[in-house]
């Protein structure tokens, strides 16, 4: 057999002191990819899949056609659900935003929220996982499965109105996502098998103006596709949950940051196919250093656990990468920003970073209708790293501050107040 990929060719940036278990079972997962051809079969990121509550895609897809590139493109109506697919241009992850028709449906997916204080305030509200492009499904789908992973079956898979041309991973038991298979040429037109198909006049509606205000904001070229995932896990699951999307996917270990004054550490995978994330986005998980009961013990604030408890491990934030330059004097992520905010969205803080650092970001205030944020982040010309870590602990100290004014907003008897 012709070993193609080389998953540990990459030196990984460790600022973690990674288990002796991690090390040894990085090199063995990442070596049998290789060599059973899973590397090379799974590609990249098709598209990400979320769900809203009722009544509130439309309002959610002007959103995002104002903070991102998307642009929508056509609605498919299944039984209990419209899923709409929004584009960049292919090269990029669709974007899927699913939608049920009524409150009382139920499902697999508002069961990972209803469990959690804050992710029950909105329990159809959350982001699913990633769609993968393989070049065989069923190959794919019979390694995997002999490595452990099930699989949702074509019957569970029409019930729950998804696209009948995946494989179907069952939500993880660390980061509650899961992981779909397409089988697709890369010159193949992106195809959902799930029902009749068509354009809702509201949709178009709300993205032809959100498209028309990006243009006379002179934003619309400096907004890029999705640069980064970034997932929320209990701080005992991040190896674990690194080592499994690892297995699931066909993306190598980066590496590490500790974000040491936020008790918390970010985990870093890339594509192996595509060394430009806005092709395929790099997943990062997040972590605490030490579980809850502990944190009393501690003098550092604990916001990523927090945020665990309250909404369950899950999607935090989707990161759009803004084009480096300058427009009007400034740097295009101010412009953008500012720009923006003056159509109404709010962000957590203002910008932190600096040309000097290597890269600018920010968050967006958690969106009302998916609960998630938007990061921004511009890269400076020459900036090699991934993150800085200063920025990092801001950005997580921020979105620590809103969580608190949401359990203040919540039903506060249940949900865990950031310390
Ligand atoms: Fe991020």
């Amino acid at each position: 057999m012709t070993t193609v990929s080389k998953s540990l060719a990459y030196p990984a940036h460790c600022g973690v002191k990674n288990s002796l278990f991690f090390n040894e079972y990085l090199e063995k997962l990442l070596e049998e990819r290789d060599e059973i051809g899973l590397t090379d079969m799974v590609r990249e990121i098709d598209a990400m899949m979320l769900t809203v509550e009722p009544g509130n895609a439309i309002e959610y897809i002007g959103e995002l056609c104002l903070m991102s590139p998307y642009w929508y493109l056509h609605t498919i109506e299944s039984a209990s659900h419209w899923t709409h697919v929004l584009r960049i241009d292919g090269q990029s992850p669709d974007l899927i935003v699913r939608e049920v028709k009524h409150d009382g449906i139920r499902g697999i997916f508002r069961s990972l929220n209803e469990v959690y204080p804050i992710g029950n305030n909105k329990p159809n509200s959350r982001y699913i996982g990633e769609v993968l492009r393989v070049t065989d499904l069923a190959a794919v789908v019979k390694l995997q499965q002999a490595r452990g992973i099930s699989f949702f079956s074509s019957e569970e898979v029409a019930r729950l109105e998804l696209p009948g041309n995946l494989a179907i991973s069952k939500p993880s038991p660390y980061t509650h996502n899961i992981v779909a298979y397409v089988e697709r040429g890369s010159q193949q037109e992106r195809h959902y098998d799930l029902g009749f198909k068509d354009v809702s006049p509201a949709a178009y509606e709300v993205c032809q103006r959100a498209k028309e205000r990006q243009q006379q904001l002179g934003i619309a070229e400096l907004i890029l596709p999705v640069d980064h995932l970034a997932t929320r896990i209990y701080s005992q699951n991040r190896e674990v949950a690194i080592l499994e999307w690892l297995s699931l996917s066909s993306y190598y270990y980066w590496g590490s940051f500790d974000i040491i004054d936020q008790n918390s550490s970010t985990n870093v995978t890339k594509s192996m196919h595509c060394q430009d994330e806005l092709h395929s986005p790099a997943k990062v998980f997040t972590a605490n250093n030490t579980p809850y009961f502990v944190n009393h013990l501690k003098i550092f604030p604990s916001p990523t656990e927090n945020y665990v408890r309250n909404y369950g491990p899950r999607l935090h934030h989707l990161a759009l990468a803004v084009k480096d330059g300058k427009q009007q004097g400034v740097e295009n992520i101010d412009y953008v920003v500012e720009a923006i905010r003056e159509e109404g969205k709010s962000f957590l803080l203002d910008i932190i970073g600096s040309k000097f650092e290597g890269l600018k970001q920010i968050f967006s205030s958690a969106s009302e209708h998916s609960s998630l944020i938007i990061e921004y982040v511009q890269r400076f010309s020459g900036f090699h790293g991934y993150f800085h870590a200063n920025n990092v602990a801001e950005l997580t100290h921020a979105a620590g501050i809103e969580e608190a004014l949401m359990v203040m907003q919540a039903d506060g008897q249940q949900a865990i107040k950031p310390s």
